[in-house]
């Protein structure tokens, strides 16, 4: 009886996969009729607002019960592959990051793989590696990107550089000690005072910061930053990203912090206000920015502020991502205002890394599709 009902399955998964490979050449057709199209034009086979779209549109009407980042990853590859055809259409290698991601692979562990990675300690949780890795594979990219857990960090720069490595993120708790052990830090990461980003070149390891990218994107997103108010909990790293972001795209920041010396040091700084935060109830603006840790996993019943204050702002951001939706969040959604999660800071602050590290624009969608599922999975 079993066996029945097993034959009678694969039949069906036979019927279903004639019906796909029908599709799938079918669409490789109009993707090489495209291929012809651009050519004529001297058009670039890699449209990369053209497969944000894609993405987005599966993301969207995906009905289940495959997640998205499944169905990313699938349209990855045939993205990949279409974009192969386009190419050999063309017949010249002018665009040779256009490979698809089953030759990217096979290059993946040569010796031509540039390698990239993260140094922080912990690293485990990191979304990082897999989202540069995703992205790298979708562009056929021959490189890989890696977690490093590091003991000891002027021994891993060190032996970073001597290994010929391309590149690196930083992340907690090193994002401040790493600068006196590099060769040059930029201007924006020097006033930001931390690095997130190390780019090792022929003149030496050079350090930028991008989070304060993520940061302004993701309060962009709300609202726009000239000539709106920021009123930004917490003075530590993040926060600094966060007031540069938003002084530097001429909004006023106002300074809310827990110890009043660390918080009046950063906003003598931005020349901006400064509000204890035991007196948040006095701090007026358009929108309230978490950067403490307050409410991130495991401690995700805590919020940074008491919910009462929520509905003088019209937009609440958090840059924690762990969990996505914070109580905050949460509190501020009930309370009427706009929200955006910290995950978009972080999801910005990578593609940023990856445009600097490779010269190209990161697939974005890709990327969100499979860190967003990775992370309400956990
Ligand atoms: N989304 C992203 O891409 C992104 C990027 C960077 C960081 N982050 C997140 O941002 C958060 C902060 O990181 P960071 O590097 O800025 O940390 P940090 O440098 O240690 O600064 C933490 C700040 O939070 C305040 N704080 C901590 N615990 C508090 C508490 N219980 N009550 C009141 N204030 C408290 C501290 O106040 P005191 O000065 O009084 O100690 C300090 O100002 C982390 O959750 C991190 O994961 C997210």
């Amino acid at each position: 009886m079993s066996k029945d009902a097993l034959d009678r399955l694969r039949r069906r998964i036979e019927d279903l996969d004639g019906a796909l490979l029908k599709l799938l050449n079918q669409r490789a057709e109009v993707s090489s009729e495209i291929g012809q199209l651009k050519g004529k034009d001297g058009l670039s086979i890699y449209d990369h607002s053209r497969e944000e779209l894609i993405f987005r549109y599966l993301a969207q009407h995906n009905e289940g019960p495959l997640n998205t980042s499944e169905v990313s990853r699938i349209f990855g590859e045939i993205i990949s592959i279409s974009r192969e055809l386009q190419s050999n259409i063309r017949g010249d290698d002018s665009e040779p990051h256009i490979r698809s991601a089953a030759d990217s692979d096979a290059g993946m562990l040569s010796g031509h793989t540039s390698v990239y990675g993260i140094l922080g300690n912990p690293v485990a949780h990191s979304m990082s590696p897999l989202m540069h890795n995703a992205a790298f594979r979708f562009l056929g990219i021959d490189a890989i990107y890696l977690p490093f857990e590091v003991q000891e960090l002027q021994g891993a720069v060190a032996g970073m550089k001597a290994l010929g490595i391309k590149g690196a993120s930083v992340t907690h708790p090193f994002k401040r000690e790493i600068s006196a052990l590099i060769d040059k830090v930029d201007d924006t990461a020097e006033r930001i005072g931390a690095v997130n980003t190390l780019v090792f070149g022929t003149e030496g390891v050079r350090g930028t910061n991008t989070d304060w990218i993520g940061a302004v994107r993701c309060l962009e997103a709300l609202l726009p930053i000239k000539d709106h108010k920021f009123v930004v909990i917490g003075a530590g790293g993040a926060a600094r990203a966060v007031v540069f972001g938003v002084t530097t795209k001429g909004g006023e920041a106002v300074v809310v912090n827990r110890s009043e010396k660390k918080g009046r040091a950063l906003a003598e700084e931005f020349d901006c206000a400064f509000v204890s935060l035991s007196e948040i109830e006095s701090a007026r603006g358009d929108c309230l920015v978490n950067t403490t840790p307050i409410g991130m996993y495991p401690e995700e019943n805590e919020m940074p502020v008491p919910k009462g204050v929520l509905g003088s702002f019209k937009a609440v951001a958090d840059v924690i991502y762990n969990p996505i939706e914070t109580m905050l969040l949460r509190e501020a959604e009930a309370a009427g205002c706009m929200v955006a999660s910290g995950f978009e800071m972080f999801l910005f602050q990578g593609t940023e890394q990856f445009r600097i590290w490779t010269g190209k624009e990161a697939p974005a969608e890709l990327m969100k599709n499979l860190v967003l599922d990775r992370l309400k999975a956990q």
